[in-house]
């Protein structure tokens, strides 16, 4: 098990995350895009354990590293100082924030593939973007207890799912593992498995933007099994629009 993290992106789910792996006993450095001293909050928040560095230092300091950027900026990520590390996907494709990618449109291929293909020396595992970043901080469970979650991964390299399992579970999941990186699209966003109703549960219909805000921030949390995660992914089918649009991700006025 790594001892050090990098996060490569430090918004809502590289936060989510870090709080966790300081909570497991790990050492977390924190990146952006402006620059270490705009993280001095976060990192005086998480404590001695974390420290703030460029993209590139966090990927040298660490043998396991999350990225949580928006997707547009997945090929902005230094992939020579990402060479030989296992990086944990957590983006998702938006086309009204990424912008149209054909490739993906097209599904000629998946996003964690591009992934992947800008960061030849690396093990990708897909994994940990499947839940909102409230609950993906507030649900986790050590393991053996009733109430843990459990989420999907997918990556080509059996050595780092293993790696990515171990971390999942000292944050506090259980992993399921989905398959390959081609097969990563069954847990994209907008599919079953992805953000909201499997961990939330249904909401309730014909609420305004300000209470489907509130219901997502407040709203229950559901226990997900490794069963449902399979039937979930099962369930997933390259059809519809590819990729969550903005207008879909709350349910405003249904
Ligand atoms: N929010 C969720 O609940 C959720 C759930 C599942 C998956 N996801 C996915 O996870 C990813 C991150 O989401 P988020 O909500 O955490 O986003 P966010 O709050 O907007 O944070 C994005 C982070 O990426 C950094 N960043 C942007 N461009 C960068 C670059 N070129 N180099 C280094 N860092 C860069 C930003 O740094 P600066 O602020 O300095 O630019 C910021 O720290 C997205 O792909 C999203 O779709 C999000």
């Amino acid at each position: 098990m790594p001892q050090t993290i990098a996060f490569i992106g430090s918004g809502n789910i590289g936060r989510a995350l870090a709080r966790l792996a300081v909570d497991a006993g790990l050492d977390v450095v924190l990146s952006n895009s402006r620059g270490p001293e705009t993280l001095a909050d976060v990192v005086a928040e998480l404590g001695a354990t974390a420290r703030a560095a460029t993209p590139a230092e966090a990927a040298r300091a660490a043998d396991l590293v999350v990225v949580s950027l928006p997707f547009h900026a997945y090929d902005k990520l230094p992939a020579d100082a990402l060479a030989g590390r296992t990086v944990i996907d957590t983006m998702h494709y938006f086309p009204d924030r990424d912008g149209r990618i054909e490739d993906l449109e097209e599904r000629r291929t998946t996003s964690s593939e591009l992934l992947q293909r800008h960061l030849p020396g690396s093990r990708v595992v897909k994994a940990l973007g499947t839940m909102d970043f409230l609950r993906l901080y507030s649900s986790a469970r050590p393991s053996g207890h009733p109430e843990r979650s459990a989420l999907p991964l997918t990556g080509d390299d059996a050595e780092a799912k293993t790696e990515a399992v171990r971390f999942l579970d000292a944050l506090g999941y259980d992993a399921v593992d989905i398959g390959s990186l081609a097969d990563s699209w069954r847990h994209e966003a907008g599919t079953p498995i992805s953000v909201l109703l499997p961990y939330i549960g249904e909401p309730p219909t014909g609420m305004t933007q300000e209470q489907a805000q509130e219901w997502l921030f407040n709203g229950p949390s559901a226990v997900v099994g490794a069963a449902r995660v399979e039937e979930l992914t099962d369930q997933a089918t390259r059809t519809g629009r590819v990729g969550l649009y903005m207008e879909d991700m709350f349910p405003v006025g249904r």
